[in-house]
């Protein structure tokens, strides 16, 4: 059955969920590129460090996850006693889909004198099979932490990887996964846009391929972007990352204009990730009612993955307290 179908006709769905939100004394949490509707009903809009932290810290009984699964699952290892919903069971992520557990624990097994560092856009399995997890606000902070002459193998996001390693130059073994939604970018078509725009600095996500990231003038995580829209000195920023994320830009800074990077043919929704896509309100709804989808997950398997998602917190903590327009709260 659809969600519509299970939803009573006339239900006023905001009303319902913040019944409901009540009711089970849950916390709402949502990630920057979902639905402006779900980011305004959410408690916390973050980026994925932020989300984690906010998520180990809670003291709701359940969690709402607005996100994608390895999000949600995130929450779950660093909360088991709490209940933990995600709205649709088939928001995935092209990064976790590229990482199969066993394919991974082979390339671990070829290099036994590397660590892995770790995007957190990966499956719990993989998570288990990692030295420390890092998201794209943590990742630098981290990478500076490991002594020079250790080697490393980083997955499951090349880009990511590789822009970190021409930024520190250091060799690292690259997981050859790529996000389907920066690998959408047009190099042409950005050129044309800043033709358009002389002047309009362009900020990018660390998981668009280099061609995107050379033309950038920033580049971070969707937090690190959301600040530095704030603080450009221009009025008009053009933003290389899931255009969801404009939401917050266009209510925190009416005065300034955001223009989302084009795809190949220069005007498609190839950039919205299909994946956050699949969460919507109707399906928030049902979630907080039926306490389902549930996110659940083996406990020998869960505190080997919280033994690298911990180390990540550990190691990170450096990064907390610079002035982030994130997490935000909703209004
Ligand atoms: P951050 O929000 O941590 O920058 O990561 C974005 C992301 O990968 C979501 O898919
Ligand atoms: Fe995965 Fe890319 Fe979607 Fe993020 S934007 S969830 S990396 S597919």
């Amino acid at each position: 059955m659809s969600d519509a179908a299970k939803i009573p006709a006339g239900t006023d769905l905001i009303e319902e969920i913040n019944r409901l939100r009540k009711e089970r004394n849950a916390v709402i949490l949502a990630h920057y590129y979902q639905k402006p509707e779900l980011q305004d009903l959410a408690d916390f809009v973050g980026d994925s460090l932020e989300l984690s932290r906010k998520a180990a810290e809670t003291d709701a009984d359940v969690i709402a996850f607005c996100g994608v699964k390895f999000m949600a699952e995130t929450a779950k290892i660093l909360s088991p006693e709490k209940i933990v919903v995600l709205p649709d069971m088939e928001a995935g992520c092209s990064l976790e889909d590229s990482c199969p557990p066993e394919k991974f624990a082979a390339f671990r097994a070829r290099h036994p004198d590397h660590i892995a560092i770790t995007y957190i856009n990966c499956s719990t399995e993989v998570k288990a099979l990692s030295d420390v997890i890092v998201t794209s606000s943590s990742a630098e902070t981290i990478l500076q932490q490991i002594p020079k002459d250790q080697p490393i193998i980083f997955g499951p996001d090349r880009h990511l990887g590789g822009w970190l390693s021409r930024k520190f130059d250091r060799e690292m073994l690259l997981w050859p996964g790529v996000c389907i939604v920066h690998e959408a970018f047009s190099e042409t078509e950005l050129l044309k846009l800043m033709a358009q725009h002389p002047g309009a600095p362009v900020a990018a996500h660390p998981e668009c391929p280099p061609a995107i990231i050379d033309h950038a003038d920033h580049v971070g995580s969707t937090s690190s972007i959301l600040n530095f829209a704030r603080d450009f000195p221009g009025d008009t920023l053009i933003v290389a990352t899931e255009p969801h994320i404009m939401h917050q830009m266009e209510k925190a800074l009416p005065e300034k204009t955001f223009i989302g990077a084009p795809g190949a043919d220069g005007n498609c929704n190839c950039n919205i990730c299909p994946y956050m896509a699949l969460n919507t309100l109707e399906k928030l709804y049902v979630a907080l009612r039926d306490l389902e989808p549930r996110i659940e997950i083996e406990e020998g398997l869960r505190l080997k993955a919280k033994a690298s998602l911990d180390k990540m917190l550990e190691m990170a903590s450096a990064t907390v307290g610079k002035g982030d327009l994130g997490p935000v709260a909703a209004g």
